[in-house]
């Protein structure tokens, strides 16, 4: 439901019409004018704020769904629960809202929640992560991140790095079930099974937190001296856990030591990779606030709108940067 914005003239516009010498053809009615203007009403559920990767998404959301762009935003953070993300959800059916944004924890889980806003004829938007349904009419758009390509640049740069030579991986996932996991984690499994010089000495969950990384690695660490060759972060954070872990027992990251790769690439990640300590930094881009917007105007123009839209990425070694090039990022 759309909701109307009452906007006041401001005096100060009445002065600069003065100023204009128009002020004589402005009647005492066009003194108490007021201007009217209809908001999009655009509630948009967020995973929470477990990583930089997150608060610079979030940022981008807010940035652009703004009342001097037209839109009116209810935000609600999840706590990374996705029972929270389900109330969210029912609470902007209650409250009318003409589109809902949702960060999806995990894939699954979504179908009766997602029923009643078709039901309600709210058009549900999928952004970053997308969800795992079988009726496929139950959300309009996905605009997020191909996450088995980024993971495919990390298996290629691992190919081209490490030859016929041994790779013994540690690897960290993300929140399972989340669409960031499952496409990082899938070519990762499928890389190591046709490459009969990789193996996967352990998997462990970091939750995509930089906390829980740092707990799981030291955990693994603490078992005695490993033979490890790359650590498969599937994001920065949990790569600045296991970084810290790996230091706190002796391990050198970089030159002739463990090489770490991770996803996302956010500027603390990349001052990382300048000063030798991260191998591989693949970039998942945050700033998805336009892309989302297209879509809503696309939509509100009673048009179609793509059913995926993939963000731009790339990756980064040492040699690709310079501190002038990750001072100038936006995230
Ligand atoms: O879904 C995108 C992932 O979620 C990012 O890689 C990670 O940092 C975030 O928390």
């Amino acid at each position: 439901m759309k909701r109307r914005l009452i906007i006041p003239l401001l005096a100060a516009t009445l002065l600069l019409l003065s100023l204009w010498g128009c002020a004589g053809q402005t009647d005492s009615a066009e003194d108490t004018e007021e201007a009217e203007q209809d908001l999009i009403v655009v509630g948009v559920c967020q995973v929470g704020a477990e990583s930089d990767w997150r608060v610079a998404n979030s940022e981008s959301i807010k940035a652009v769904f703004t009342e001097e762009n037209g839109y009116e935003l209810l935000f609600e953070d999840a706590k990374q629960k996705q029972e929270n993300q389900i109330s969210a959800i029912r609470k902007f059916i209650q409250q009318k809202v003409d589109y809902i944004v949702l960060m999806p924890i995990s894939e699954t889980g979504w179908d009766s929640v997602l029923q009643e806003a078709k039901d309600a004829g709210i058009p549900v938007i999928m952004v970053d992560r997308t969800v795992d349904v079988e009726d496929e009419s139950l959300y309009t758009a996905h605009v997020g991140s191909d996450f088995e390509a980024e993971a495919e640049m990390a298996v290629a740069w691992m190919e081209e790095t490490y030859g016929d030579d041994q790779v013994n991986i540690v690897h960290i996932r993300g929140t399972l079930d989340s669409t960031a996991q499952l496409g990082r984690t899938k070519v990762l499994e499928e890389a190591v099974e046709a490459h009969d010089n990789w193996s996967i000495l352990t998997q462990l969950d970091g939750d995509f937190t930089q906390p829980k990384s740092y707990e799981v690695m030291c955990e693994y660490l603490s078992r005695g001296d490993q033979d490890i060759h790359v650590v498969y972060c599937e994001n920065d954070n949990e790569a600045y856990g296991a970084i810290e872990a790996l230091e706190e027992y002796g391990y050198t990251c970089g030159e002739g030591g463990v090489a770490v790769i991770s996803f996302d690439a956010t500027k603390t990640c990349l001052t990382l990779c300048l000063e030798g300590k991260i191998a591989l930094a693949v970039e998942c881009n945050p700033l998805l606030g336009e892309l989302v917007e297209e879509v809503i105007q696309t939509l509100e123009a009673g048009g179609t709108a793509a059913r995926e839209t993939y963000a731009e990425e790339r990756c980064f070694t040492r040699e690709d940067l310079t501190e002038a090039f990750i001072a100038e990022r936006a995230y």
